[in-house]
């Protein structure tokens, strides 16, 4: 039987892990109706309720369940937000930080509340929603800029000027890549028609689009000029193809590199290390990995060992990795091919 200490370390721990799950929804709400928004200012619960036209009972509910749970602050009888709130709202990332909330909420809830069913045998849903693809794409840009300086730390990189964007998305790190280096030529290659249209449209408000071109199609499908690439990007694509296709994965990306091109893939890592533990990271990408295999037509993160050794056995010359995230939990793993 646990102690009286233990009862009490317990005890808190059970009440944090309730406020946890009831803080998303609370964030939520503040975001999305604008209540955080207003109470940039010190409101009193009557005002801000009517300022936004909402249900005074309801307001007033929210301010104390936020306050309590240190999200506003209350003086008087006014609340305001905190300063994470307001980092939540002004960091040049928000966007990607509410998207991913929203992601947390709508997507991994769900799957997560089916999780019993699933490893009892139900079926496994396909990945499909369409709003879905926009959340994702909005929440990945979270990590872009450390992912393209990253990618500039992969020997050879900055000297690439064809590139080949495999499952390029929204088309926004193509984009950020050839931004930056002007004399560089792109092919992203997306699988679905709407997202393609959408990569093609950011390319142009970049204004990168003259050096670029978007094809609609499978990779594993479409014809591409072999030995015509320096640099191939697989970012966060890899955990689409089945584990057992990879070696045909990468023996098809080599032969569209040019002796001594670069395969870069970006992905999350199940990262065991005390940074990674120490700043949150470890806990999100585990439960990012048991997402994925939540769906039939996903599957779960790779390791990094296993992806060099796969990398070497398809042919690749040299391989090695560099860190996107403190404690390694978004990497590049990368392959040479031979010269
Ligand atoms: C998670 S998104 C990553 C997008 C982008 N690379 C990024 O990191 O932000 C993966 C993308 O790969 C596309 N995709 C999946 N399998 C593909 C395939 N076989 N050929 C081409 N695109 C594919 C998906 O439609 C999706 O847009």
């Amino acid at each position: 039987m646990a102690g009286g200490f233990d009862r009490l370390r317990f005890g808190r721990r059970f009440a944090a892990t309730l406020a946890g799950a009831t803080q998303l929804p609370l964030l939520r709400t503040g975001i999305h109706l604008g209540l955080f928004q207003t109470l940039r200012a010190p409101q009193p619960p009557d005002a801000l309720a009517e300022r936004l036209g909402l249900a005074a009972d309801l307001v007033e509910g929210w301010l104390r369940a936020c306050h309590a749970q240190g999200l506003l602050h209350r003086k008087d009888a006014s609340y305001a937000i905190t300063p994470f709130v307001r980092w939540l709202l002004d960091a040049p990332e928000a966007a990607a930080l509410h998207a991913t909330l929203d992601q947390v909420a709508l997507a991994y809830g769900p799957r997560l509340d089916a999780l019993g069913d699933l490893m009892k045998g139900a079926e496994r849903p396909a990945y499909t929603a369409p709003d879905e693809a926009l959340r994702v794409a909005a929440a990945s840009r979270l990590i872009e800029r450390r992912a393209l300086r990253a990618l500039g730390r992969i020997p050879g990189v900055s000297g690439a000027r064809r590139i080949l964007d495999i499952g390029c998305g929204h088309g926004t790190y193509l984009a950020g890549f050839l931004s930056r280096y002007r004399d560089a030529h792109g092919v992203g290659v997306e699988i679905d028609a709407e997202v393609a249209e959408e990569a093609r449209r950011r390319l142009r408000e970049a204004e990168v689009w003259r050096r670029a071109e978007v094809r609609t199609g499978d990779f594993r499908e479409l014809q591409l000029p072999a030995g015509s690439h320096d640099l191939v990007l697989l970012n966060n694509t890899l955990h689409y193809f089945p584990p057992a296709e990879r070696d045909a994965l990468f023996r098809r990306v080599r032969g569209r590199l040019s002796p001594g091109g670069v395969l870069a893939i970006q992905t999350p890592v199940v990262s065991e290390t005390a940074t990674a533990r120490a700043v949150g990271a470890l806990a999100n990408v585990a439960v990012f990995d048991l997402y994925l295999r939540t769906h039939h037509d996903l599957h779960g993160l790779p390791e990094p060992a296993e992806l060099a050794e796969a990398l070497r056995e398809s042919g690749f010359a040299e391989v090695g990795e560099v860190a996107i995230l403190p404690g390694g939990t978004a990497r590049y793993v990368w392959g040479r091919a031979p010269r």
